[in-house]
C-alpha cells in the first residue's frame, strides 16, 4: 500500500521523534569515512590516541579540520585522519562540525591516581583553566581552547607531548608560554586530573 503524502506526513514526524536520546541528526555523507575511527557517537573506537570529538564545539571543530588542512596540524600517528579530511569542502566542514557539535558528550571514564589529579588541578587553574574549561561548562563555546576535561589519557598525552617536541606546531604564543613551564610529572598530574572528570551525562 502506498500512503498519500498527507497520510504519511504524521509517520513522518513520528519516526523524528523516535530517533534514540543523544543522536545528533541524519549523518551527513561525508561523515561516513569518520565513524571507523571516531564511532557513531563521536567517542572514538579502536585506537585509544583518536580523540573524542562530540560536543567540541563547531567553531573548534572547524579550527581544528582548516588546520589539517592546511598543514598546521599534522597526523603524526595516524596519516589516515588527514587523508580523510583533506579533500573535504567548505560546505562538507560546516555540515560536520555542526553534527559532531550537536551529539552528547561522554567523559572517558579512564582510571585515574586521585593524590596527582589534585596536584593537576592546581597546575590546569594556574595556567590552563583561562582557556580550557569542561565541555559541560556553559562558556564552552566562547572559550579559546578545546575541552580537554574528560578527553581520551592517551590523546592527551600524545597531544601534550607533540606540542612539546615540536611536532605540533604551537598555534598561539600563549600556551606555548604555559607549556614551557611543565615538567614530565606536571604533565602526568595534568592527564590524571583531565582524566577524573566526569561529565554530568555519564557521571
Ligand atoms: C583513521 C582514523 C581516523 C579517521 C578516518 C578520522 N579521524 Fe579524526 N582524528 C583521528 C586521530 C588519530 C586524531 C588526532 C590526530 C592528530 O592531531 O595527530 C583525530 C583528530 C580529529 C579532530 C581534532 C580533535 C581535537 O580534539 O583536536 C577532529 C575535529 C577530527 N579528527 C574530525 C574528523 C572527521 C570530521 C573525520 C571524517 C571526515 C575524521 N576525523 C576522520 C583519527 C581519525
Ligand atoms: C591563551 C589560551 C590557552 C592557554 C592558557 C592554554 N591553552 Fe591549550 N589550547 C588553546 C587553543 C586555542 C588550542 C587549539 C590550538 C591548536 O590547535 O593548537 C589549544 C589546544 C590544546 C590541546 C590540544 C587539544 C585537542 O583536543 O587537540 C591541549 C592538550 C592543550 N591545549 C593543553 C593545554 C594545557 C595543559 C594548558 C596549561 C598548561 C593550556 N593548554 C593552556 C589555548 C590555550
Amino acid at each position: 500500500m502506498r500512503l498519500s503524502p498527507v497520510i504519511a506526513a504524521p509517520w513522518l514526524s513520528l519516526l523524528l521523534f523516535c530517533s534514540p536520546p543523544g543522536s545528533a541528526g541524519a549523518a551527513p555523507a561525508a561523515a561516513e569515512v569518520c565513524t571507523a575511527c571516531h564511532g557513531t557517537d563521536g567517542m572514538g573506537v579502536g585506537e585509544l590516541n583518536v580523540p573524542i570529538i562530540a560536543a567540541i564545539p563547531p567553531v573548534h571543530i572547524k579550527e581544528a579540520l582548516y588546520a589539517y588542512q592546511d598543514e598546521a596540524r599534522q597526523c603524526a600517528n595516524v596519516p589516515a585522519m588527514c587523508e580523510a579530511v583533506s579533500e573535504l569542502s567548505e560546505d562538507e566542514i560546516n555540515e560536520l562540525a555542526s553534527y559532531y557539535g550537536d551529539m552528547v558528550r561522554g567523559s572517558s571514564s579512564e582510571p585515574f591516581d586521585a593524590a596527582l589529579a589534585d596536584v593537576g588541578r592546581d597546575i590546569h587553574e594556574r595556567l590552563c583553566s583561562r582557556c580550557h574549561v569542561p565541555p559541560d561548562d556553559e562558556d564552552v563555546g566562547d572559550a579559546l581552547g578545546f575541552p580537554l576535561h574528560g578527553q581520551r589519557s592517551a590523546y592527551l598525552r600524545y597531544a601534550l607531548d607533540a606540542y612539546r617536541d615540536g611536532s605540533r606546531e604551537q598555534l598561539l604564543r600563549k600556551m606555548a608560554e604555559k607549556l614551557s613551564q611543565l615538567s614530565d610529572d606536571d604533565v602526568d598530574a595534568l592527564i590524571n586530573y583531565y582524566t577524573s572528570y566526569r561529565n554530568r551525562s555519564n557521571k
